[in-house]
């Protein structure tokens, strides 16, 4: 890393959680990831669902052809699985083998969107997770418990006590990524966890408390799952995303809906960060006075937990600031546009990465 005060150069960052969708909004969103990031975990909740290697190889194609062709070679789509009650272990094996899928994703069935087919019941995936535990292959966590009975701000804690906690006593060798934590609770349990157990953090989990959702009026932009929490859990997630612990890295999670879906009757759940999510993470480390452990948390502590090389290239954050526009109207293939809320919408960040979002 240099840093000259006025410029940020670090090692060439991955996202290790993001949301591409498909078709149209595919096209309008994956060149906001593909400019700062080298790689970005995919998930898989697409309608059907990810759940073969054939269904996975395609979709990686779709989005290598969605991106501007001068990107093809510099972004690195890693597919996901997802996990079902009959998905067969063999087809996981078999993709991992061939390195089509890098992971597997566990949704709780219900917990959010496109997660119906999701898992029920945890023991029914034990041989999926056996051999998972045998070949390597990473599970990535929606960690929230679907008991409407249980009140939405506790559902991480509680899936931590009730079941994240069992299943690592059963696979003691399965790598686990608990994606998107929201809590004091969940960045204790990791800190405290085994060397196999990572998490990563949103830029908007570290912005912004549950307050955010209510600020004047209903604010669907900043409703997401799992929901932002109390201001304390938010500080409890910048000091472990800023303390230079490998075991926390980046996952911009974001989730692209189209304004019309989030500001409805029954709003999608999901933030659109991709736009200038480096320049949200650098803000919050320059914040907490921690520019030099950026790269760490944004470049390199990822691949190490996956076991895949860093990247080669850099990038520079120029400290002359970004104005992220209020509403974006993104191209969506031939004729048509679809109008997306970036996070940050209409603020001043500090930071622009050399290559802007316009460009
Ligand atoms: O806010 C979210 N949106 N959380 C998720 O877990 C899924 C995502 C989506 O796909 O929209
Ligand atoms: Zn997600």
């Amino acid at each position: 890393m240099s840093d000259t005060s006025r410029t940020l150069t670090i090692r060439r960052p991955d996202d290790w959680h993001v949301h591409l969708r498909d078709g149209a909004m595919l096209q309008a969103v994956v060149d906001h990831t593909a400019r700062q990031f080298a790689r970005a975990i995919v998930m898989p909740n697409l309608k059907p669902p990810i759940t073969s290697v054939d269904q996975a190889r395609s979709y990686r194609e779709r989005i290598l052809q969605a991106l501007r062709p001068e990107r093809r070679d510099r972004f690195t789509p890693l597919m996901t699985a997802y996990l079902t009650e009959t998905i067969a272990a063999q087809e996981l094996e078999r993709g991992f083998t061939e390195k089509v899928f890098t992971a597997a994703k566990l949704y709780p069935a219900g917990a959010t969107t496109n997660s119906d087919a999701g898992v029920r019941d945890l023991k029914a995936i034990t041989p999926v997770l056996e051999t998972m535990e045998r070949i390597g292959m990473p599970l990535l966590i929606h960690g929230e418990v679907t008991d409407p009975g249980i009140d939405i701000f506790d559902r991480e804690a509680v899936f931590i006590e009730q079941h994240l906690e069992p299943l690592l006593r059963r696979h003691p060798a399965l790598k686990v990524v608990l994606e998107h934590i929201t809590t004091a609770d969940a960045a204790d349990f990791v800190t405290s966890g085994p060397a196999n157990l990572a998490a990563t953090i949103t830029p908007h989990h570290l912005h912004i408390n549950r307050n955010a959702m209510f600020l004047g009026g209903l604010r669907p932009d900043f409703y997401c799952l799992p929901v932002a929490k109390r201001e304390r859990h938010r500080l409890a997630l910048r000091a472990a995303a800023t303390s230079g612990n490998p075991k926390f890295f980046l996952g911009t999670d974001s989730a692209p809906h189209p304004r019309g879906a989030k500001e409805s009757a029954c709003g999608c759940a999901g933030i659109y960060n991709a736009p200038y999510a480096i320049e949200s993470y650098a803000q919050v480390f320059e914040q907490e006075g921690a520019l030099e452990r950026l790269e760490g948390f944004a470049s390199v502590f990822g691949p190490r937990f996956y076991g895949l090389p860093l990247n080669k290239g850099s990038i520079t954050l120029i400290r002359d600031g970004s104005e992220v526009p209020a509403l974006m109207e993104l191209s969506a293939g031939a004729d048509s546009t679809t109008l997306l809320v970036p996070f940050h919408a209409g603020e001043d960040l500090n930071w622009r990465l050399e290559d802007s979002p316009a460009s």
